[in-house]
């Protein structure tokens, strides 16, 4: 047979016109070179991005991170143990997404989304990248609405707004986790949706901590991601930017969010594991050069949007742990730069009594202050000063009554200040009873309590302000300090101040002479009450007497 070669090539064109390409499945797929500490090594991904999802066998996800020019570094999710040299390994084209949505609320989750609390399968619509570009400068807009904590320190003199990145740093067990769960417990009934990270924490403490939330009925807004620590190092690394990725959904929504990262020093350690495997060159402290893109990339993603963008708010909470209180070790200076303020914890006021046990000297916040409310700006002014100088003053107070009568009232005053910003941890406070409290001690109306009364005094003042006088607390929550909200709150303080009775005249001595202790044998808040005390309250432990007392009387409230 003769063959035509016109023929041939006229097929052949025809053939190739009419293919139809739509359908046709084009993967690059490569091989396992060396898998080993959750990290493995491909070779044949010649046009894989980073960040790329990679599909391998047994349901195990791949994150490419390290693109070199013969091999892919990537770190593996899910049973990596079952992945052995020779497996395929397929690119999928995608960054890494994870699944979110409002199903995602009141649930325990793995930073990929698994739930792990046993409540069952998830059912979610949409899924988001976990990395995500922060939005421009153009996109956003200035924090103005505050983001209340319901502790006095915080939201008179360290006030944070929705949308701000304020960090919480301190030593081990000196309460960081209690003052962002307060801060999730008092936004309850505020429309803000609230993304608690754990990362390499005891999984005991987050069931612990999911409890406490569900107690408070807090839980059903908030949603837990926990890479817990006998995790591997990538999903500790990936735990926050799914976290972050959860909150996002919500704040392209138009709504407010708020994420806690427990803690970004675990982050970095794990971050740290995972660059060594991986063969990154190892920098100060063994982290990688790029340990501070790590962790700024996430924080710059939390913002205040626009009107346009739908208006919607991040606010970030990262916690830091130090250790001996050095905020000059790499990772702290790193994240206290990249936040727009700290709240910084001490042991030793920890152990001294002084909860929450926030440093007024070295605590800012930079962008919260216009977001506070009128009243709350104007009592909390003198505030900051007054106990700072009653630190410096404080080593003179065992000198009792050698010292000047000013020196005595600044001390006086002080340890009144101290106590009045004590606050239990779990009993987040509105913020116009702040506004009373906080009123009455900077104008000088406990100076002429007992210390230990202190508190009793002021849980009933807030009781009895917010019962008799409910336009004025209305007035005040809603930012009015005009002259006659002032006055008719003076008013309603005095009068308050008459019906509780004073311990103390106006020099600061005791009134009934003889049975009355000195102030310098009292001072301190672990002081035991006097025998005249009219209080009734036995005060072997006064701390958590007077924690019963406001849990009392805020029981009291909730049932008028
Ligand atoms: N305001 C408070 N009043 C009384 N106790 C408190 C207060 N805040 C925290 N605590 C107690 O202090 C302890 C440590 O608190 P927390 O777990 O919040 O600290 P942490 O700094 O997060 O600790 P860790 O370093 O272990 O994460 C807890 O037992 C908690 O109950
Ligand atoms: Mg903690």
């Amino acid at each position: 047979m003769q063959i035509k070669p016109d023929e041939i090539t006229s097929i052949l064109k025809s053939r190739i016109e009419g293919l139809d390409t739509s359908d046709a499945e084009l993967t690059e797929v490569g091989t396992v070179l060396s898998v080993a500490d959750g990290i493995c090594r491909i070779h044949g991904l010649d046009n894989c991005m980073s960040f790329e999802m990679l599909e391998l066998p047994n349901d195990v996800t791949g994150l490419a991170l390290n693109l070199e020019s013969d091999n892919v570094g990537a770190v593996l999710f899910g049973n990596w143990e079952e992945i052995v040299e020779g497996d395929t390994v397929k690119r999928t084209g995608r960054l890494l997404e994870i699944p979110v949505g409002e199903q995602l609320l009141g649930r325990i989750v793995d930073p990929l989304g698994t739930p792990l609390d046993g409540k069952g399968e998830i059912d979610t619509s949409h899924t988001r990248p976990t990395e995500h570009k922060a939005p421009g400068v153009v996109q956003r807009q200035p924090v103005t609405e505050p983001m209340l904590t319901g502790l006095k320190a915080i939201d008179s003199m360290i006030p944070i707004g929705r949308g701000q990145r304020e960090l919480i740093i301190g030593d081990r067990q000196t309460g960081k986790t209690s003052i962002a769960i307060d801060a999730i417990i008092n936004n309850k009934d505020r429309d803000l949706i609230c993304v608690y990270v754990a990362i390499g924490q005891r999984k005991a403490a987050v069931v612990q901590l999911a409890s406490v939330l569900e107690e408070a009925g807090a839980l059903e807004n908030t949603i837990i991601v926990m890479a817990a620590a006998d995790e591997s190092a990538p999903i500790k690394f990936l735990a926050p930017y799914a976290g972050c990725a959860m909150a996002e959904h919500f704040l392209y929504d138009g709504k407010a969010a708020l994420v806690v990262y427990d803690d970004l020093t675990k982050h970095a350690a794990a971050y740290r594991q995972m660059s060594l495997l991986l063969r990154r060159p190892p920098g100060r402290e063994a982290y990688p050069g790029d340990v501070f893109y790590l962790h700024s990339r996430l924080l710059e993603r939390a913002v205040k949007l626009n009107d346009d963008l739908g208006g919607g708010s991040l606010t970030a909470l990262p916690v830091i742990e130090t250790q001996a209180g050095d905020v000059s070790a790499y990772i702290p200076t790193n994240v206290i730069s990249i936040t727009d303020g700290q709240i910084f914890l001490e042991p030793k006021l920890f152990n001294s009594g002084v909860r929450p046990a926030i440093n007024v000297g070295i605590s800012v916040s930079r962008v919260g202050g216009n977001a506070q409310i009128g009243p709350m700006r104007k009592v909390a002014g003198r505030l900051k000063l007054d106990l700072s100088q009653y630190r410096d003053l404080e080593a003179f107070s065992q000198f009792g009554s050698d010292l000047d009568a000013d020196t005595r009232q600044a001390l006086a005053r002080g340890e009144r200040l101290v106590t009045t910003l004590n606050q239990a941890e779990r009993r987040p406070m509105p913020v116009e009873d702040q506004v009373v409290q906080i009123f009455a001690a900077t104008n000088g109306y406990v100076d002429r309590i007992n210390v230990d009364r202190v508190r009793k005094f002021l849980a009933s003042l807030a009781e009895s302000v917010s019962g008799n006088e409910p336009e004025l607390t209305k007035k005040i929550a809603g930012g009015d300090w005009s002259d006659e909200t002032q006055s008719a709150l003076d008013q309603a303080v005095s009068q308050f101040a008459e019906d509780f009775g004073y311990d103390l005249d106006e020099e600061g001595l005791p009134l009934e002479e003889g049975d009355e202790p000195t102030r310098s044998q009292s001072s301190g808040s672990s002081s035991s009450s006097s025998s005249s005390d009219a209080d009734s309250e036995s005060d072997s432990d006064s701390d958590s007497d007077s924690a019963s007392n406001e849990n009392a009387a805020d029981e009291a409230k909730a049932a008028a």
